[in-house]
């Protein structure tokens, strides 16, 4: 399929999840236009641009479907915009040039983005990224965006402190080492506990959030939910047994297991957890994997005919074909909208065969 570009492939997704989820495309497609910009016209079947982290196959987007408890479910779509000649920095000024572009139009607050950016900003950044973000899609609402910085840019050993210093500018430094206290294992920060985002909503207002992601390799349940118990309404209980489900194993010894917390501005403490688990390191194909979404979705009470309609929406292969087009699955406890999550990949790029995934 020589003339398929990137555009054509993601944005025939795109519009097919909107019409699952009942959402108007128009904005969505454009937003992902601009994002993908001049690389949006490469053929699909040349090699990535660059090879992004967002997706196991390098694809720079990655779709979700977020059910909530008390509104109809979002599309979201996690992005990593690419420079005119990629790499980390310029694809990181590629992503502040879109976002100050999408302010004006769509009333962004970028102050608290401002406020710590240069806390991120290094001419050698380390890791994969310095700075991805996503879009949410409610029917008949503006999309909503969130921008993830990589907490590690200066380096691991570096991360527990710039953390600090980014929450304390945004005034949300007294909660912190409390968080750090029940999600640490012991001598494991920075190398087993690792924080691996941290997340800003860009508006302004009550509802505006802060999040911090501790990714949690060869983990088990009881370290999750440890973490958990430190917001108040949270039950640590819930998440492990989330991850049980999920998960069917021990111990995560594949890919981490990865936990949020949600800091609401103006709280002395968290008021939200979530959990990742990803699934797609535990099952054997995605047959499996939405064997077993498909419960989870049924226990906290969300449409399952919904999975089955976005899956038909991103990829028309067998299940049992290939392990990774459900890449994550995720719970959300607490405000402002508690529920699941199932993260959809793209595999624009690639379909990775089940049994020879490297676990
Ligand atoms: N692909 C990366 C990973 O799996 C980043 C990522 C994409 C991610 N979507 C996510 C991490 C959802 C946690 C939750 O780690």
């Amino acid at each position: 399929m020589q003339d398929v570009s990137v555009f054509d492939h993601l944005g025939g997704q795109i519009r097919r999840l909107c019409d699952v989820v009942g959402i108007d495309p128009a904005t969505p497609v454009e937003l992902l236009s601009e994002l993908l910009g001049a690389h949006g016209s490469r053929p699909l079947d040349a090699p990535p641009a660059w090879p992004s982290d967002v997706a196991d196959d390098h694809t720079p987007i990655e779709f979700s479907i977020a059910y909530n408890d008390s509104e109809p479910p979002a599309l979201r779509i996690l992005a990593e915009a690419f420079g005119t000649t990629p790499g980390v920095r310029a694809n990181a000024l590629a992503t502040y040039d879109f976002l100050h572009a999408q302010a004006e139009r769509y009333g962004l607050s970028t102050r608290r983005l401002e406020a710590v950016r240069d806390l991120f900003a290094t001419e050698s950044p380390q890791g994969d990224f310095v700075l991805w973000l996503s879009l949410v899609f409610r029917n008949g609402h503006p999309p909503e965006f969130k921008v993830y910085f990589n907490p590690e840019v200066h380096g691991a050993d570096h991360s527990p402190e710039l953390v600090a210093r980014a929450l304390d500018r945004l005034g949300l430094g007294s909660a912190y080492q409390m968080m750090l206290s029940q999600a640490i294992r012991e001598g494991e920060l920075g190398r087993k506990d690792r924080l691996t985002f941290f997340a800003l909503d860009l508006q302004d207002g009550p509802q505006a959030r802060v999040k911090l992601y501790l990714s949690h390799h060869d983990a088990q349940a009881g370290d999750v939910a440890r973490a958990a118990s430190v917001v108040d309404g949270v039950d640590p209980a819930q998440v492990a047994e989330f991850c049980e489900l999920a998960g069917r194993t021990e111990r995560f010894a594949g890919r981490p297991l990865v936990g949020s917390y949600t800091i609401t501005q103006g709280a002395e403490r968290p008021n939200g957890y979530s959990i990742y688990v990803p699934i797609r390191s535990y099952v054997a194909d995605d047959q499996e994997a939405r064997e077993r979404v498909l419960p989870l979705l049924e226990r906290y009470r969300f449409d399952p005919a919904m999975l089955d309609k976005a899956i038909a929406a991103v990829t028309s292969r067998s299940l049992d074909s290939g392990v990774g087009l459900i890449a994550h699955v995720s719970l959300r406890l607490g405000p402002p909208r508690p529920g699941m999550t199932v993260y959809l990949s793209s595999e624009a790029y690639q379909v990775f065969e089940g049994a020879s995934l490297v676990r």
